[in-house]
């Protein structure tokens, strides 16, 4: 008999059936959204964000996927009122029983009573959780870097203000029973410290990364151009999937180190597939939130993910997810510990076809090409592996001296 494995995840009296969130974004607006996500396993859901007083900027969307770059990237974006979000908080908690549903909010009035008061309404409603939005760079952040001098900061803004951060967190931790997460940027340079402020302000739990802000792709000939369809103009641009993974994982990793082991950690950015699920929790997630593979594919490609987690996890002799969250702490060094050792590359004449893409090499002291023979020095090799990189034939090798 298959030896048995628990995927359910525990965050204090709530249990999660798996790791697996969707977070917020568009494929959490609606009811049949959220059954859809229930009925293919997903343990909870973010809803999308819901400003109070009503959004300042709400514009229809404007998406671009680039393939290649395996990056998404959008600035126009609909938000929702607090009004529709809690009726679809409403709504949701009627119709489903094993998901979990929480509100993603920011108060954006000049007070700081409307916070609390906003996260009553949702305690109300029947969330059963609150996720405050302190991560969106696409607010008075967004502003702030176009030169623009908004009233308020909300999302990133008030997200890497260590000072102002943790005061609103414990207002609403104070006002409300229900768990308290904050989503968190690295916008700031400071999500670790930001993450430490808001548990010890009382926060459940604490969400790495949502966007990067960045500049898509520029067509030089048609500088004043756009990348998107049916919009002019670009601004910095929210960005998302695969490629900002690397990125994503070094936040959780700081996050979990400085937090220590206990404190309740979901990390997101660029999460498509069971790998970059599994090396979110080995780097300290003990949940994972995943928004734009759910955009550009939708909910139903999880159970089988989840199936593919449980045979791996068997695999592995891993009984439970906490048996494999920040395994790789273990492993990753610092700068200054690496283990080195000494080598030089080496080329397989009959598998090299004299392309000469390894002759260009701008650093490297060792390949030469006699009569158009690829020749490695060995005693002038750096082994720094760049040419084994380049090599379309797989004609390079390292071996260790
Ligand atoms: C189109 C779009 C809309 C988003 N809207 C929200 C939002 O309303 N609130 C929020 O906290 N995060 C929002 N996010 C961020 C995602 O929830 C997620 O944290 C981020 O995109 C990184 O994860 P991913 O690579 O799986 O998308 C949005 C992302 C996208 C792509
Ligand atoms: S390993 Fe580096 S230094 Fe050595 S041959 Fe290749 S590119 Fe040159
Ligand atoms: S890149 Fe590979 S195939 Fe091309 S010259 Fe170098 S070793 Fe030969």
């Amino acid at each position: 008999m298959a030896e048995a494995v628990d995927i359910s995840v525990k965050l204090g009296n709530l249990t999660l059936r798996n790791p697996f969130i969707v977070g917020s974004g568009p494929t959490v607006k609606t009811v049949d959204q959220i059954r859809e996500a229930e009925d293919n396993g997903w343990a909870g859901v973010s809803i999308k964000l819901a400003i109070d007083p009503a959004p300042y900027i709400n514009r229809p969307p404007r998406y671009r996927w680039l393939k290649k770059q395996k990056l998404h990237i959008f600035t126009a974006e609909s938000r929702l009122t607090p009004d529709v979000s809690l009726k679809l908080i409403e709504e949701a908690r009627r119709f489903t029983k094993d998901i979990l549903v929480f509100p993603n909010i920011t108060y954006d009035g000049k007070d700081r009573e409307g916070w609390p008061l906003l996260a009553k309404r949702y305690e109300d409603a029947g969330a059963q959780a609150i996720e405050l939005n302190m991560c969106c760079p696409n607010m008075s952040f967004n502003l702030t870097a176009t030169g623009e001098n908004p009233e308020q900061a909300t999302g990133a803004s008030l997200g890497s203000d260590l000072v102002e951060l943790p005061r609103v967190v414990k207002i609403i931790v104070d006002a409300v029973k229900i768990p308290v997460f904050v989503k968190l940027t690295p916008e700031g340079g400071k999500i670790a410290q930001a993450a430490y402020q808001s548990i010890h302000a009382g926060a459940a739990a604490v969400v790495s990364v949502a966007n990067r802000l960045g500049i898509p792709d520029i067509d030089i000939r048609n500088p004043m151009g756009t990348i998107y369809r049916l919009q002019d103009n670009i601004t910095l641009g929210c960005l998302s999937g695969p490629w900002i993974r690397p990125l994503a994982l070094r936040d959780t990793y700081e996050m979990r180190y400085y937090l220590g082991p206990e404190p309740f950690i979901m990390g997101s950015g660029g999460v498509s597939d069971l790998q970059s699920g599994v090396q979110q929790i080995m780097v300290g997630s003990d949940a994972v939130q995943i928004c734009t593979e759910t955009m550009l594919r939708g909910f139903d490609w999880l159970p089988k993910m989840l199936e593919q987690l449980k045979s791996y996890m068997r695999e592995m002799g891993y009984r439970r997810i906490r048996d494999f969250r920040d395994l790789l702490h273990k492993n990753i060094k610092a700068a200054d510990e690496l283990t080195i050792y000494d080598g030089y590359a080496r080329v397989d004449p009959e598998k090299c076809n004299s392309c000469g893409i390894c002759w260009k090499i701008g650093h490297c002291p060792a390949i030469s090409h006699p009569e158009d023979v690829t020749t490695i020095d060995h005693d002038k090799c750096l082994a720094c592996s760049t040419c084994v990189d380049l090599c379309p034939k797989g004609a390079i090798g390292m071996e260790a001296k």
